[in-house]
């Protein structure tokens, strides 16, 4: 990494604009509003592209040139005194969850338009161009699995396999990238990049608990992702005594109950039943399928897969039980990740310059930056949200909790792309 000249403690002292970043977040949540104040831009719908095109305005006008690769990650470049030399990129996703807040993801997105900017406020040419990424799909809401865009950008995904992926209405991500436009003509693959920088809100209660300005991101926990799927026989609710049942839904609620008491064998674990489909779904049928999904953390990779091998044997021993079959896939594994040392230090040390508290934090959440982490030095910047709330629509920050973040995001940025 180039620029670690500017480690300096008195040098790092720039500020950003962040009544204008606020400005833009509270512009950018007019877009696909939710119903509770929050959003609701689905991946690749067209408020998603709303979202998209408003961004590009904003990059051009701040003097950037963009490129789009085929899968639809979007690279705003402001140019440096060196243009060949590997560019320092920050960015994150606009894409939101379907009940969802207005800062997960656009957080990162704006505060890296936000970077760009105040440096030409300052009017500071940095050494290495910066790049503002908008990586595709972040969620995994509408089509998993999470980190779409940066996975196969990082080599980790293959672009093949993610575009054949369906949405619940059984739409690919390939139709939707060409539908709105936003299948790009570059390849969509790493190239040489000096360093990674995502803003964040925490998504947690520890920032705003310890009233902690700044959380200083070390890594992140791993993720498992499973679809599940009960068969049983679909029979009459009046007319089918229980013991005659095979009922999947029996299974599923043993199962999901069940999954507390694995949850407690291995402390600091959790899970997740978000989504329960039954099918016909009639009030008076008792379901032939039933299809859940099950999200597991830890920040332990091996206790993670200890863990999922224990959720594959109970839906084995259940099913066995109720005269049930079950489908068990893993649609996505993300291991769990270390930042790079420079980029961690860099973040410290720039809070610490700013004057804002600051503690190392693991993020519970995944993020492109997990991604990033496997082709450049990456770190990330946590600032608080309200009651640790996130995926839902009351998921809300303060304007100074937004400014801090962006001081200490352009901070970053500057120390590794030098000037
Ligand atoms: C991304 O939002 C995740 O599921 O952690
Ligand atoms: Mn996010
Ligand atoms: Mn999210």
């Amino acid at each position: 990494m180039s620029g670690v000249d500017l480690l300096k403690e008195d040098e790092m002292k720039l500020k950003a604009n962040g009544e204008r970043l606020w400005n833009s977040l509270m512009e950018m949540a007019k877009i696909g509003p939710g119903e509770r104040g929050g959003n609701r831009r689905l991946a690749l719908t067209d408020e998603d592209i709303e979202g998209r095109s408003l961004f590009r305005e904003w990059v051009e006008e701040a003097g950037c040139t963009i490129r789009q690769d085929t899968m639809g990650n979007i690279f705003a470049r402001r140019n440096g005194k060196n243009p060949d030399a590997p560019p320092v990129l920050s960015g994150s996703h606009l894409d939101t969850q379907p009940s969802g807040g207005r800062f997960d993801g656009i957080l990162g997105v704006l505060g890296a338009l936000e970077v760009v900017r105040s440096l030409n406020d300052y009017g500071i040419e940095t050494k290495s161009p910066i790049e503002v990424a908008v990586w595709t799909n972040e969620e995994g809401a509408r089509f998993p699995p999470a980190m779409m865009g940066s996975g196969v950008f990082a080599g980790v995904l293959k672009q093949e396999e993610i575009y054949a992926n369906q949405d619940p209405d059984g739409i690919t991500v390939e139709h939707e990238l060409r539908r709105t436009g936003q299948l790009g003509s570059v390849p969509c693959e790493t190239f040489p990049i000096n360093a990674y920088y995502e803003l964040h809100i925490e998504q947690g209660p520890v920032l705003e608990n310890e009233n902690t300005s700044i959380g200083v991101v070390t890594g992140g926990q791993g993720a498992v992702w499973n679809h599940i799927t009960l068969h049983g026989q679909g029979s009459h609710a009046g007319t089918t005594p229980m013991n005659y049942r095979r009922d999947p839904m029996m299974g599923a609620s043993i199962i999901i109950t069940e999954l507390r008491e694995i949850i407690r064998k291995h402390s600091t674990a959790v899970c997740t039943v978000g989504r329960l489909e039954t099918y016909p779904s009639s009030i008076n049928t008792i379901p032939s399928r039933v299809f859940f999904t099950v999200d597991t953390r830890h920040p332990d990779q091996e206790k993670l897969m200890q863990f999922n091998e224990d959720l594959k044997n109970l839906v084995n021993t259940v099913c066995s039980s109720e005269g049930l079959e079950n489908e068990f896939s893993i649609v996505q594994i993300n291991p769990s990740v270390e930042f790079h040392q420079d980029c961690i230090n860099i973040v410290r040390n720039s809070a610490q310059s700013l004057g804002y508290s600051h503690r190392d934090i693991v993020s519970g959440a995944g993020h492109d930056a997990c991604y990033l982490n496997d082709v450049a030095p990456t770190g990330m910047i946590f600032i608080p949200c309200d009651n640790g709330l996130s995926h839902d629509e009351a998921e809300n920050t303060s304007p100074e909790q937004v400014a801090a973040g962006a001081d200490v995001l352009l901070n970053s940025v500057l120390a590794s792309a030098g000037s």
